[in-house]
């Protein structure tokens, strides 16, 4: 089958951590046609061991590329990023956007020169994250918390649940509380499901802080990509066909899943991706 005319993205996470990209780029670009993907079967990829990971992300992209045909992708997941990204790239021939911890953009702004970075426990202790630091803020204190529970917090905020302040504020204190901790004045958000526990980051944590979301700077750098090899989106309204919102499983939480889907474009509901 012919790839379509008009720009289609395929933005793929282990959940909805990625709908935080999508929501920037439904800001710069309405018009937009996006399909996305979320491996929920495998939730929480923090947890997974690297090599099952990697395997399974490979093989599901390649058959998602396949299926749907899409312009570009963006893998809006740092976990799969940190892993997967050179994997992907060698299998695909077409542009492949990712998404990694904000260090460098720590390293510009820090003026303590403490940063802080809060991201999965699989991200924690990838190889790759030393790189950055040692590439892009060498000079800074690096203090991370590579967290089991955020990922899933920042599932249940997005579907509208209120979280107790006291379970988020557990999490900030095992950064916070690191010897040198109150010295941080930046925090990278290190995995896309962040951006949804921005509020609380920002109402629960020390005064003054400056919590780093990539997720508007990794649409824009798609629709950099992008302009690179299709044209311009289409007008507001003359998508070929509608945005799609694949799942792995099942979600436990249904209806919640639809509604909150369905401000971002996905008005169809989800449908499973086999
Ligand atoms: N959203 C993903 C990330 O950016 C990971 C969440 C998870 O599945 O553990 O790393």
């Amino acid at each position: 089958m012919p790839a379509p005319s008009s720009p289609r993205l395929l933005v793929f996470d282990s959940g909805i951590g990625g709908l935080g990209v999508v929501q920037a780029l439904r800001s710069l670009a309405p018009s937009l046609t996006i399909d996305y993907l979320a491996d929920t079967a495998l939730f929480p990829y923090g947890e997974q061991p690297d090599d099952l990971l990697r395997e399974r992300i490979t093989e599901l992209i390649c058959k998602a590329s396949d299926a749907l045909k899409p312009t570009l992708i963006i893998i809006a997941c740092n976990t799969a990023s940190t892993l997967a990204l050179p994997i992907l790239r060698e299998r695909l021939t077409l542009p492949i956007v990712g998404c990694v911890p904000p260090i460098r953009w720590a390293g510009r702004v820090s003026a303590s020169r403490t940063i802080g970075l809060l991201a999965t426990s699989a991200t924690a202790r990838r190889p790759y994250l030393k790189q950055l630091h040692e590439d892009f803020a060498a000079d800074c204190h690096l203090l991370i918390h590579g967290s089991r529970h955020l990922a899933n917090m920042a599932e249940r905020a997005f579907r509208g649940e209120q979280l107790e302040p006291a379970e988020v504020q557990q999490e900030l204190t095992y950064l916070f509380e690191q010897p040198g901790g109150s010295d941080i004045d930046t925090v990278g958000l290190g995995c896309t499901h962040y951006t949804f526990l921005l509020p609380y980051f920002q109402r629960l944590g020390p005064t003054g802080i400056m919590w780093l979301d990539p997720a508007p700077a990794v649409a824009q750098q798609a629709l950099r990509r992008l302009g690179d090899v299709a044209e311009a989106p289409p007008p507001s309204g003359l998508t070929a066909t509608p945005d799609r919102f694949f799942l792995t499983a099942p979600p436990q939480n249904n209806q919640d899943l639809a509604s909150h889907i369905a401000w971002l474009g996905f008005t169809n509901g989800w449908e499973i991706f086999s």
